[in-house]
């Protein structure tokens, strides 16, 4: 018989979920964005406190979205009208979509640039030496090339070709075998890096903590960062979720997926910040910070091209993953709830995407304000929702129920109830008013 997960097409196997489950949290918000935005908020501190977010607050909002999911079998806003019908949370679905919307119009535009450096590296530019300098110029000449918004283009193409061919054919398949590829290639630049001379001081600044440079700032940098790396707050994981078998164990599945992502974001920082203290770089950099420190090592390992290929084709890979879920929270909206084209859909808000992908790939501050404003804020605001959702409308017991219907124990279930219904709610609502009442910046 089929199961309605069957009838939607889901997972052929856990290890199918697990990888795309880790291929959507694995991307450019590990290698881009994590070291730059640590690197903005003080490195170890901010490490500190992004730790502390990612255990304390998102993997149990993990658990809730990979629950919501599997309870409805449906996307977002489907899942809140079974769960809760005739109810407004449905809404939260809506503001989830819009998010993915949101984020993957400015995702776009640096998956473009990967695909410019991939370019590059296929060219042989990062095999010979190149130098703090002119790997600046190299960046900021691409900023200013109306090649960027082609690119950005580009990309949503590939991500729309993917999503056209549904979820096990094209997203499972793909992530099976280039994830391990990509955790190879980190591996050995991390390696490359820390053996550098001066590199020791890259790690001081990612692991030692200098707590003076605590601010209600750098706890939100640090929350939205680690929401934005687990793709939470937005339903990525509960459309995900939906196509989980019943059968298969979800505390180990999503254990796995978070300590798969910290790990990688944590190997990016032991790439990027020893190779930039050791060439006497400044930390504080904005939004190129690894497209700047990255080709200025490449030349120093054995089979330099190599190195820069496989790297930059693999961020392409680990990034295309991320924008797949992104856009197959959007389109499947449009096709679970008002039953319209799979096809026609994702061209259409492929499309669209690309529209608010231009003005972030033409103006470096309206693309911040797009990182900030969704990247940050819209999916703190979502996790916050989704956690009074399960915590007092859905019922703490109904999603313990879930998780471990297939017959796997949920370790400290207890805790995990007291943190979705009281300690999650308070401390997000607590960030946030903090923020608001100026104590940011
Ligand atoms: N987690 C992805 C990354 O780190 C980004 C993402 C966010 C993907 C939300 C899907 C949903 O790159």
């Amino acid at each position: 018989m089929a199961t309605p997960s069957q009838a939607r097409g889901g997972f052929g196997s856990r290890i199918g979920f697990v990888l795309a489950a880790a291929g959507s949290a694995i991307g450019l918000g590990n290698i881009w964005r994590f070291p730059y935005t640590a690197g903005q908020n003080g490195g170890g501190a901010f490490v500190v406190v992004y730790l502390i977010c990612i255990f304390a607050l998102c993997l149990p909002v993990l658990f809730a979205e990979l629950s919501i999911g599997r309870a409805s079998q449906k996307s977002p806003v489907g899942a809140f009208k079974a769960l809760a019908p005739k109810s407004l949370w449905p809404l939260v679905g809506g503001l989830g979509v819009l998010t993915g919307f949101g984020i993957l119009a400015f995702y776009s535009v640096v998956a473009g640039w990967t695909l410019a450096y991939l370019g590059w590296a296929l060219t042989g530019r990062f095999a010979g030496p190149i130098g703090p300098e002119e790997s600046e110029a190299m960046f900021n000449g691409l900023l200013s090339s109306p090649m960027e918004v082609v690119l950005a283009g580009v990309f949503l193409l590939m991500t729309a070709v993917v999503v056209r061919a549904g979820v096990q054919r094209g997203i499972e398949r793909a992530c099976k075998v280039l994830m391990p590829l990509f955790l190879l290639i980190l591996v050995t630049l991390a390696l490359r890096s820390l053996t550098l001379e001066g590199a020791r001081e890259g790690v001081e600044f990612l692991f030692a903590p200098d707590f003076s440079k605590l601010s209600v700032e750098v706890v939100i940098s640090a929350l939205g960062q680690a929401l934005l790396s687990l793709s939470l707050g937005m339903g990525a994981m509960i459309t995900y979720g939906s196509y989980l078998s019943r059968r298969d164990g979800m505390p180990g599945a999503g254990i796995s997926v978070a300590l798969a992502d910290t790990g990688i974001a944590i190997l990016a920082g032991l790439i990027i910040f020893p190779a930039l203290f050791a060439a006497g770089g400044e930390a504080q950099g904005g939004a190129g910070l690894v497209f700047i420190v990255l080709p200025t090592i490449f030349h120093k390992l054995p089979a330099a091209w190599f190195f820069g290929v496989a790297f930059y084709g693999l961020l392409c890979i680990a990034a295309l993953t991320s924008t797949l879920s992104l856009m197959e929270v959007i389109v499947s909206y449009f096709v679970d709830e008002h039953r319209m084209s799979r096809l026609k859909m994702t061209w259409i808000m492929a499309g669209a995407c690309f529209l608010l992908a231009v003005p972030s790939a033409l103006f470096m501050g309206f693309f911040e304000t797009q990182d900030a404003l969704w990247g940050n804020y819209a999916l703190i605001v979502g996790s916050l929702l989704i956690s009074l959702f399960v915590g007092w409308k859905w019922g703490v017991r109904s999603a313990v129920a879930e998780i471990t219907r297939s017959g796997h124990a949920m370790p400290l279930a207890a805790v995990w109830g007291f943190v979705i219904r009281f300690f999650a709610p308070l401390a997000i609502t607590a960030i946030l008013v903090f923020r608001l009442l100026g104590g940011g910046t």
